[in-house]
């Protein structure tokens, strides 16, 4: 039995700006984990639903990322207008919210492809010097 009905992690990685990878800190990873507490606390629903801060979920390509257990529900290129659909359909009502799904085939695909595969089209002629 978990802990929590709904477990939310929200990465809030940071990397420097112009990063191959970017981050969904960039990306608003920081307030979309703060918009869902406040959800959550509004809602009182604080011992059923925990929402955290991740480091990197390594699908960065899709930031920023929210990924929520025990289903395991990926979420990607979430921004801050889609934090209160994500909060009623998928946390309060149990329906993910489909338009936002990162789909299982691609995050399979994810650890079978190169930093340059992912990220090359993405910034294109941008070179990294940090690794991770
Ligand atoms: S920086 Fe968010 S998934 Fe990598």
């Amino acid at each position: 039995m978990s802990r929590f009905d709904k477990h939310v992690f929200v990465c809030t990685n940071e990397r420097p700006a112009g990063h191959l990878k970017g981050s969904c800190s960039a990306c608003g990873g920081n307030e979309i984990k703060n918009k869902l507490k406040s959800l959550v606390k509004q809602a009182n629903l604080k011992n059923s639903i925990r929402i955290n801060s991740a480091g990197c979920l390594d699908a960065c390509e899709y930031g920023a990322v929210i990924v929520i257990y025990p289903e395991e529900t990926w979420y990607g290129k979430v921004g801050l207008n889609d934090v209160a659909e994500i909060f009623q359909s998928h946390l309060v009502e149990g329906e993910p919210v489909d338009r936002l799904l990162i789909p299982a085939s691609e995050l399979a695909a994810i650890s079978t492809k190169s930093t340059a595969e992912r990220f090359g089209d993405r910034h294109a002629g941008k070179k990294s010097s940090l690794p991770g």
